[in-house]
């Protein structure tokens, strides 16, 4: 075939693509606006997603929350959900993960379907492709997906310009009605110096984010774990320290750093020593990233696939080292409890570890909009059970009662 011709092939393939997907996302999101049942998604839309591939429903539910196709939520989030972090107040603690509005697209769309924030990201600073396709997995036995998207990334300059869009169009609103959103910061694949990456990304992003976090826990960017470790890890916080606070917004917004499911007992405590360093202390954890694990209880044919496994198998993982996380800090540092958490009783469990707030994804992936509110109404009603008024009073309540 000559070369025009192929061109021409391809693109006309590209155009059915599209077409296709824009259709894909009209339908689906028409559908869910229409019949926002918890039962409709779980026994409609979310299986009627699972003719297209992983990253296709994944690329529809992104783009149907960017045009605001979300159901209504008519869940008004109770007093005794509310949170105070940072000195910013969380109207309810469950949060959207990074991963699924990779590039700033979605983020008004997913705080209307009830979340409490939102984390973008992880954005990489020049734009790439990440790993080849196929790269994302349901592992629909387990209620579990394994993804090696290898940060596919849209870069800086693009988030800068949606973030900042978003900024202007809600600069006449207080700051309690913006809505909360962190940013997620990755490193490119063939990037030769890893800190300055995200120092990059904490110079150009950092005003536009209410919380900003350093991942260096993905399992899918070869050597990005090994920043976990003790004097990696120090100096690259140095260094993103040192450029938040030379940021020209009032107030700077706090540093995370993301870690693994996956460490020794010897780096946990690295990791703790590091974070709560007088001279470089930043200001909380999000525990845990996915797992290159493979627990025997898995059942799926694609248990094998390489990635990062998330959903119900990582959750007593990622609540054991939230717990031991906050036990090495001496609950002085905020965590962010995420992992495999599919229901109000999951969410509860991190934050009786230690967790002030709590993200998800997997579950979303399943379960669809419903999840967040049926979470919300969980959680309450187990607090209230267990005589608690608020969720800060029951953050880290294990290790008091032991
Ligand atoms: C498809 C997919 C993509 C992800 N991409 C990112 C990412 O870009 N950055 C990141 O920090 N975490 C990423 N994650 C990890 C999630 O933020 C979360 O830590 C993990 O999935 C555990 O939560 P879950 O079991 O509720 O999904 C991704 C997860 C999934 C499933």
């Amino acid at each position: 075939m000559q070369l025009s011709e192929r061109a021409i092939s391809m693109a006309s393939k590209f155009k059915s693509a599209t077409v296709l997907l824009s259709c894909g996302t009209a339908l689906f999101g028409g559908m869910c606006l229409g019949f926002g049942s918890e039962k409709f998604y779980r026994e409609v839309a979310m299986p009627s997603m699972r003719v297209v591939s992983a990253e296709s429903a994944h690329v529809i539910a992104v783009k149907t929350a960017a045009w605001g196709l979300v159901p209504w939520n008519t869940y008004k989030d109770p007093p005794s959900l509310g949170v105070t972090v940072w000195g910013r107040q969380f109207s309810n603690p469950i949060g959207l993960a990074a991963g699924f509005d990779k590039h700033a697209q979605a983020m008004d769309g997913m705080l209307r379907m009830g979340f409490g924030f939102v984390e973008v990201g992880s954005v990489t600073p020049e734009p790439q492709e990440g790993n080849p396709k196929p790269r994302v997995f349901r592992l629909s036995e387990d209620r579990a997906i394994i993804n090696r998207y290898g940060f596919n990334s849209e870069g800086h300059e693009v988030v800068l310009k949606r973030l900042q869009g978003r900024a202007e169009a809600k600069a006449h609103l207080p700051a309690e009605k913006r809505g909360i959103v962190g940013i997620n910061f990755g490193k490119n694949k063939t990037s030769p110096d890893a800190v300055n990456d995200y120092v990059k990304g904490i110079e150009r992003l950092g005003r536009l984010g209410d919380y900003l976090v350093i991942n260096v826990s993905s399992p899918n960017t070869p050597g990005l774990r090994k920043m976990q470790g003790r004097e990696q890890l120090a100096h690259l916080i140095d260094k993103v320290l040192e450029a938040r606070d030379a940021l020209p917004c009032t107030p700077r917004p706090p540093l995370l750093v993301k870690i693994a499911p996956d460490l020794t007992q010897q780096d946990k405590e690295d990791i703790a020593a590091v974070v709560t360093r007088k001279e470089g202390k930043v200001d909380g954890l999000i525990v845990t990233n996915t797992t290159i694990t493979r627990p025997a209880s898995l059942q799926s044919p694609h248990k094998a696939e390489g990635g990062g496994l998330s959903g119900p198998p990582l959750r007593h993982m990622a609540t054991d080292t939230v717990r031991d996380m906050y036990r090495l800090t001496q609950g002085e540092l905020p965590i962010i409890g995420v992992g495999g958490v599919s229901s109000g009783q999951d969410a509860y469990e991190k934050i009786k570890a230690g967790a002030c707030l709590v993200q998800l994804y997997t579950a979303l992936a399943y379960e669809g909009p419903p999840l967040v509110k049926r979470i919300k109404r969980e959680l309450d009603e187990l607090l209230r059970a267990d005589g608690y008024n608020t969720v800060s009073e029951a953050i880290g309540s294990d290790h008091r009662q032991k």
